[in-house]
């Protein structure tokens, strides 16, 4: 794993544009999975200033969502499909977007097929993460499975108080979701997670420096053969071995900095 430490967000957001143009521009049929939350804010608004730039074309591109909540229509507001219209397709069309659908009436159906579309897409390209603060990826909350395929989950009350703050209370935040599985993400050939804040310090600790445990998901990225995070500094504040990393970064390859 690549560990890529940021003064701040506003720099984690710019490298990871960067990491996306690269990819565009490589293959501009790529297929992207994509995240929500707040950590992909910065991150959506750098691609929409790129694509008005010229500097980045995602009209030939695929994106799959890694998630949805239960229940929630597409045309509600704190659905993940409207966050998407907002915050991206509405200003960076892709060829072909694709959200779990929290209405789906056959749930293990829908998510068969979900995985079915990734496959015969091609399979993801580039997998946009988010880390939650108890160290999950997608909503593979810890405890899932390290296997686990496109499915059901229900989130933990940790999940439920942190995304409270896009409902008007935390009684209406959907206790379940549907999300792509952790070997659903295993199989994406290039990972990228980004985290910011103190908030997330103890989850990039144990993602990056704890051992492979189901008990922290994210952990499991130590096996993915390219993975790539980036951090700011405060969320890099529990890692042991920060200087080492940012080491490595600065003495890269010109061939590896693309
Ligand atoms: C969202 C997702 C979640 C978030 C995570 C962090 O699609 O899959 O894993 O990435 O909960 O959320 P924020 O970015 O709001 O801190």
């Amino acid at each position: 794993m690549e560990v890529i430490i940021k003064r701040d967000a506003e720099e984690v957001s710019s490298e990871a544009a960067a990491i996306f143009r690269r990819q565009l521009k490589q293959k501009p049929q790529s297929v992207l999975g994509l995240a929500t939350g707040s950590t992909p804010l910065g991150l959506y608004k750098r691609l929409v200033a790129m694509a008005r730039a010229g500097e980045l074309d995602a009209s030939r591109a695929t994106s799959f969502n890694l998630d949805e909540y239960l229940g929630l229509p597409g045309t509600h507001p704190q659905s993940y499909a409207a966050y998407m219209r907002e915050h991206l397709f509405q200003h960076l069309p892709v060829a072909r977007w694709h959200i779990p659908d929290g209405m789906a009436q056959d749930i293990p159906k829908h998510c068969a097929e979900y995985e079915a579309d990734i496959r015969a897409a091609g399979g993801i390209d580039l997998q946009l993460l988010g880390l939650g603060s108890d160290g999950h990826i997608g909503f593979n909350e810890p405890g899932s499975s390290l296997g686990s395929r496109t499915r059901l989950k229900t989130l933990t009350a940790q999940t439920v108080a942190d995304n409270a703050r896009h409902f008007a209370s935390p009684a209406e935040v959907p206790r379940q979701v549907v999300t792509m599985g952790i070997g659903t993400i295993l199989d994406a050939r290039h990972c990228l997670v980004l985290a910011f804040g103190e908030r997330k310090a103890q989850a990039v600790a144990a993602m990056v420096e704890g051992p492979v445990t189901a008990m922290v998901p994210a952990s499991v990225l130590q096996m993915h053969p390219v993975c790539t995070l980036i951090i700011d500094e405060a969320a890099a504040a529990q890692l042991q071995r920060r200087e080492y990393y940012q080491w490595v970064y600065e003495n890269k390859p010109a061939w590896q900095r693309g």
